[in-house]
C-alpha cells in the first residue's frame, strides 16, 4: 500500500514527507495504523547525528500508539482492531536474553534494528524501489506501519492513544527505572538529574514509588515547575547553583541519584550527590566514546552506580500496570504533552526538542 511518511536521508538535513510504498505483514507481524508518535531525544540523536542507530534512509518514530489493521501469519496475541502502543523492545521469545528474562535485551531484535530491518533482516518499506530502513522495528512517522507482533501490546481502549504513545518509551523508560531498575524504597530520597521528557517520569515514578524527598535538578525553569506538578519536593536551578551542594544542603545527600540526560558532568554530579549506601543509576544514553572519571572512596560506603535500558521494561507486564495508572489518576500525561503537530511540522518540532522548548511534541494523525 502507499502511505504517508516523513523520510529523512541523512543526518541534519530536513525531513521528506512523501508518499512511500509500505508492504503488507509477513508471518509474525501486525500491520498498524498509527495514531500518535512522541518526538524523543533518541529520534534527535540519529537526526544530529550524534547516535547513529539506523543505517539511512530511514523512516524514524517510536514512541508509538495505534490500532491494529491487519495481522499476518501465525499472529494471535493481537486482532484487526485492537488498540497498541508500539514498542521498541519487541522480542523473539527463545535467544538467551529472551530465555534469561531479560527481554529488553533480545539479541534477535538488536540484530533486527542495527540493520534497520524487521526480524528476518528486510525491510516493507521502500521509495521508488529503493529499500527505507525501518527505526528500532518501529517507523511511526508514517500514516501506518508493519511491525513485530511482540512490538505490539494491546492496551484498554479506554486509554487516550496520544498519551498512549508517552507510556511506549518516555514513560517506560523513567517510571521503569525507579520501579524496576533501581526499585526505589518507600521514604527514601531520590535526585533526578535532567527533567526532559524521560527525567519528568523518574520524578512521577519516584513519587509513586512513595519517596520521601524529590530533588529535581535542571537548566530549563519550565521543565522545573512541570518537575513539581508531577511530585518532585525540591528543584535545583543547574545553572545558578552547584547541584551537589544543593542536594547536600536539602538532604544530606540521596538514597538514589537518577542521571536521565547522557552527559558525564551529571553522571558525576549523581555519583555526588549520593549518601552512604546509595545508588546511582544512568538511564541518559552517552555519546559514543563517552568516559567518565569518579571518585573511587566512596565505594567503601557501600555506594554503588550502574546503567538502565529501556527501564528495564517487560513490555506485557509494565504497560497495562501504566494504563491502569493512568485512567486513575495516578500517572500524569497530559501534563507532558506541550504541543500536538502534524507530519509537515516535524523538522520544526525537532528544532524545538534540541532548544528545549516544551517537554513532549506529539505526532497525531
Ligand atoms: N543539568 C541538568 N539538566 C540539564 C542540564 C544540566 N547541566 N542541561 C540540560 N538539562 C535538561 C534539559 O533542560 C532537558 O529538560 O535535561 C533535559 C533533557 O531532556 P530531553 O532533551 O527532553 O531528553 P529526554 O527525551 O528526556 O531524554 C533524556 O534519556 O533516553 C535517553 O536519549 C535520551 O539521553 C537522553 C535522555
Ligand atoms: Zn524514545
Ligand atoms: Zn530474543
Amino acid at each position: 500500500m502507499r502511505v504517508k511518511a516523513a523520510v529523512l536521508t541523512g543526518t541534519g538535513r530536513p525531513f521528506e514527507v512523501d508518499e512511500v510504498e509500505l508492504a503488507g505483514p509477513k508471518a509474525g507481524e501486525v500491520l498498524v495504523k498509527v495514531a500518535a508518535s512522541g518526538l524523543c531525544a533518541s529520534d534527535l540523536n540519529v537526526i544530529d547525528g550524534k547516535r547513529g542507530l539506523a543505517p539511512f534512509p530511514v523512516v524514524l518514530g517510536h514512541e508509538a500508539s495505534g490500532v491494529v489493521a491487519e495481522t499476518g501469519p501465525g499472529v494471535t496475541r493481537l486482532k484487526a482492531g485492537d488498540p497498541v502502543l508500539l514498542s521498541i523492545v519487541p522480542s523473539c521469545g527463545h535467544c538467551p536474553s529472551c530465555g534469561n528474562g531479560r527481554p529488553n535485551y533480545c539479541a534477535v531484535a538488536g540484530e533486527a534494528m542495527s540493520r534497520g530491518g524487521l526480524f528476518d533482516g528486510t525491510s516493507r518499506l521502500s521509495r521508488g524501489g529503493r529499500r527505507l530502513n525501518h527505526f528500532l522495528t518501529v517507523s511511526s512517522f508514517a500514516e501506518y506501519a508493519v511491525v513485530p507482533e511482540s512490538g505490539a501490546v494491546r492496551v484498554d481502549p479506554a486509554m487516550p492513544l496520544d498519551r498512549a504513545a508517552l507510556i511506549s518509551c518516555a514513560v517506560l523508560t523513567g517510571y521503569g527505572a525507579v520501579h524496576n531498575t533501581a526499585r526505589v524504597r518507600h521514604g527514601s530520597r531520590v535526585a533526578v538529574f535532567g527533567c526532559g521528557g524521560v527525567g519528568l517520569n523518574v520524578v512521577q515514578g519516584a513519587r509513586t514509588a512513595g519517596a520521601s524527598r524529590i530533588v529535581a535538578v535542571d537548566v530549563n525553569p519550565d521543565k522545573l515547575r512541570l518537575a513539581e506538578r508531577l511530585g518532585a519536593t525540591d528543584v535545583v536551578h543547574a545553572d545558578r547553583q552547584d547541584p551537589v551542594a544543593a542536594i547536600d544542603e536539602l538532604t544530606g545527600g540521596v538514597d538514589y541519584a537518577f542521571e536521565a540526560l547522557g552527559r558525564e558532568q551529571t553522571v558525576q554530579q549523581a555519583w555526588q550527590s549520593l549518601d552512604v549506601g546509595g545508588e546511582a543509576v544512568i538511564v541518559g544514553l552517552m555519546r559514543h566514546g563517552a568516559t567518565v572519571t569518579l571518585d573511587a572512596n566512596p565505594f567503601v560506603d557501600e555506594k554503588r552506580i550502574g546503567g538502565c535500558y529501556f527501564g528495564s521494561a517487560h513490555l506485557l507486564r509494565d504497560v497495562p500496570a501504566l494504563v491502569e495508572r493512568y485512567l486513575a489518576g495516578d500517572l500524569l500525561l497530559d501534563e507532558i504533552i506541550s504541543r500536538r503537530i502534524g507530519l509537515d511540522d516535524l523538522t520544526e518540532g525537532f528544532g524545538r526538542l534540541r532548544a528545549g522548548d516544551g517537554a513532549r511534541n506529539v505526532l497525531v494523525f
